[in-house]
């Protein structure tokens, strides 16, 4: 189909809650590629919102959820499933949760941390429901997480918001103490902001935090929906923090694309589900989670942690030595990079998509998330355009 078709057909049938979308759709992609129709090629710096952490067309991956597609899709978890066992496991080997739980999407990840979190007090009979997070967050679209979304963009349209949750400043350690009560059960947090900006949380910061919840026993979520498998430089973002919290969620990369999301909680406080408490139809399917499995596998033996780690330096470092006077402030944690400008992004982002190049812009910043696969030359072909648009 012609784009202009394909406008038109979304503009008279799809539920407009993107507005205006770049114009374009693509139809293929290989490695750090994306291909129109019409064969034109675009270098992908944002992974589908940090989705594609294997770029495209990845051969093992792809090889392993073909085989799936071939012979099952679907069971429910009402029977036993090899993948899902699996996938657990290497989970819970590679980090610091004892059990996990698989949802379908990020949004879904976070509600069931929420109510893991809420019913872990609830059969202690111990009456603590309230849930803080922080001022400029983003967890999701579903209406508990809209509530801990510290965003009020997103929560106006949909007031009144479920009640018990509250947002304060990141790095703000008295605004968190002043906000806590003899009700809170939870704090929620992205050890990196990124919907907003990408602003990380301090070091000191986030101790002082985890201290805080060992003292006054509060359950500490970390939300690494877009921070973990891969993109900060380690598995998970928390491994850089020095701290572990009690539960945290994935999604996105988990998937490279196969919608799939993941509560990983400790022991103590994932023995609060019973069966009946929690679940969904398709949570942990054979495929998606055929697909965790394959991307988990391709991240370890093609060292991505390492190079998203590597990569994110090297870019960071020569936008600032060749670009430094052009922009305001470069933050960043391996491949989850934001470059604020002295103006409103949505310009370079425009220019940039001219010169067939994708990324994410909000506010003044640039949101840079490329694919954990890539090179050097990819990565200057990005900061020579980036030069030449600024
Ligand atoms: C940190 C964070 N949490 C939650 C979500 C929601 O994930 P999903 O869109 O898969 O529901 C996102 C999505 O951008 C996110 O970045």
């Amino acid at each position: 189909m012609k784009l202009s078709e394909i406008k038109e057909f979304d503009k008279n049938y799809f539920m407009n809650t993107f507005g205006e979308r770049t114009p374009v759709a693509f139809e293929k992609g290989e490695g750090m590629y994306l291909y129109t129709n019409e064969g034109e090629k675009y270098l992908d710096m944002f992974a589908g919102i940090a989705v594609n952490a294997l770029g495209y067309n990845h051969k093992e991956f792809t090889k392993a959820i073909e085989e799936q597609v071939g012979k099952l899709l679907h069971t429910s978890s009402l029977y036993y499933i090899e993948s899902q066992a699996l996938l657990a496991k290497k989970l819970v080997e590679l980090s610091c949760a004892d059990k996990i739980y698989f949802a379908n999407s990020g949004a879904e990840a976070n509600e069931g941390a929420i109510k893991l979190a809420k019913i872990y007090f609830y059969k202690k009979g111990i009456e603590k429901y309230e849930v803080i997070s922080l001022k400029s967050s983003f967890h999701g679209r579903t209406l508990a997480t809209v509530a801990a979304t510290g965003q009020e963009k997103y929560q106006k349209p949909y007031y009144p918001l479920i009640p018990g949750f509250k947002q304060v400043e990141i790095n703000d350690i008295e605004a968190l103490k002043a906000a806590i009560t003899d009700k809170t059960c939870a704090i929620l947090l992205e050890p990196v902001q990124g919907e907003s900006g990408v602003h990380p949380v301090e070091d000191e910061y986030i101790k002082e935090v985890r201290r805080i919840c060992d003292e006054k026993e509060i359950i500490l979520i970390f939300d690494e929906i877009q921070t973990g498998i891969g993109r900060c430089g380690k598995m998970f973002c928390y491994e850089t923090l020095g701290v572990e919290p009690d539960i945290f969620t994935l999604a996105k990369a988990l998937g490279n694309g196969i919608p799939i999301g993941a509560v990983c909680a400790k022991q103590f406080v994932a023995d609060a589900f019973a069966p009946g408490d929690h679940g969904g139809t398709f949570g942990g399917n054979p495929l998606a989670t055929k697909a965790g499995l394959a991307v988990l596998e391709a991240i370890e033996k093609e060292n991505l942690c390492d190079n998203a780690e590597k990569m994110g330096n090297y870019i960071v470092s020569e936008i600032e030595e060749k670009l430094g006077d052009k922009v305001k402030e470069i933050r960043h944690k391996g491949l989850m990079i934001g470059i604020e400008l002295k103006e409103a992004a949505a310009d370079t982002r425009k220019k940039l998509f001219e010169k067939k190049i994708l990324v994410g812009a909000v506010g003044n910043t640039l949101r840079v998330l490329p694919p954990l696969i890539i090179g050097k030359e990819e990565a200057d072909e990005f900061i020579k355009a980036l030069g030449e648009v600024l």
